[in-house]
């Protein structure tokens, strides 16, 4: 095919993948380039913005490592992380609702028993955790592995602070007990805004937006014959809980924190300051 113009550079690209053998492959790939070159046309986009568009793309690229995954990010606040979670995650009824994943848990989190305090010597307000796990039959899930992160008081996670190493604080990774419940300690989350240092920073300055998101407790929890639930619990009121620079609020996961005078904390502790609690159940939808 030859003197291909705007016209048909299209066709002529999806005619390349008609060879093809991966089926799927050839449907997400094709979609891929009508929607881009849909794109390139509607916009009609100059060769400057091109340039500038492939430089973004590249730089956001180098700035991913181990620790920072620009790309996620990314995803994250153009709304594609939430819209693949919406269409992959319709829970039946009375299930927890899912949210994003987001780019700050580690698979090296340490396995904590019932009532550890999760938070290390992480800065913030003492909170004390009830989680319970059940099925939609209302039964309680023993064994569950839940995986729990959240920010300091300052909004970082601890891979966000160079001069903790690889300390990890503010995360664990819990078993529900016979009664399917886990109880930790940790610190109440803060608001914080995804980091603006990289090129998703910049574009989110350019085209006017925010970086936060309202303050939230990330939970990861599994059980043989259940769906893996990714979900956070948010505080209330938050500033942010309706314009989350990921678009990751539910109304059904705005957690209960209450707040408590100094007294008898939930461990049984006497506590000279003041705490806050949080009980909440997560429902776990059958696999398959
Ligand atoms: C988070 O909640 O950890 C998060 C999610 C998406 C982007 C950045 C951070
Ligand atoms: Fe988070």
């Amino acid at each position: 095919m030859r003197n291909i113009d705007e016209h048909t550079i299209t066709a002529a690209v999806l005619q390349r993948l008609e060879g093809c053998t991966d089926a799927r492959l050839k449907e997400v790939l094709g979609a891929l380039v009508r929607h881009l070159h849909d794109f390139v046309r509607e916009v009609k986009l100059t060769e400057a913005e091109w340039k500038l568009g492939v430089d973004f793309l590249t730089e956001t690229g180098q700035m991913c490592d181990a620790k920072r995954q620009e790309f996620i990010l990314l995803s994250d606040t153009l709304g594609v992380s939430m819209l693949t979670v919406a269409l992959n995650h319709a829970k039946p009824a009375g299930a927890t609702e899912a949210t994003v994943f987001g780019p700050f848990h580690t698979d090296d989190a340490p396995a904590l028993p019932q009532h550890a305090d999760i938070a290390g010597d992480a800065p913030g307000r003492p909170l004390f955790v009830t989680a319970h796990v059940q099925g939609l039959d209302g039964k309680p899930i023993a064994g569950a592995v839940v995986d729990v992160w959240q920010a300091d008081e300052e909004g970082l996670y601890d891979v966000q602070r160079p001069e903790l190493g690889d300390v990890r604080r503010a995360r664990g990774v819990l078993r529900s007990d016979a009664e399917g419940a886990v109880r930790f300690r940790s610190i109440v989350p803060t608001a914080y805004p995804v980091p603006t240092d990289g090129p998703v920073g910049r574009m989110l300055v350019a085209s006017g937006r925010h970086p936060w998101r309202p303050a939230h407790v990330h939970f990861m929890i599994s059980a043989p014959g259940y769906q893996t639930l990714i979900t956070h619990l948010f505080k209330s009121p938050d500033p942010y809980l309706d314009s989350d620079v990921v678009f990751g609020v539910r109304s059904s996961l705005i957690g209960r924190f209450v707040d408590h005078a100094e007294g008898k904390a939930p461990d049984g502790s006497r506590f000279e300051s003041p705490f806050t609690t949080l009980e909440h159940t997560f429902v776990l939808a059958d696999a398959g």
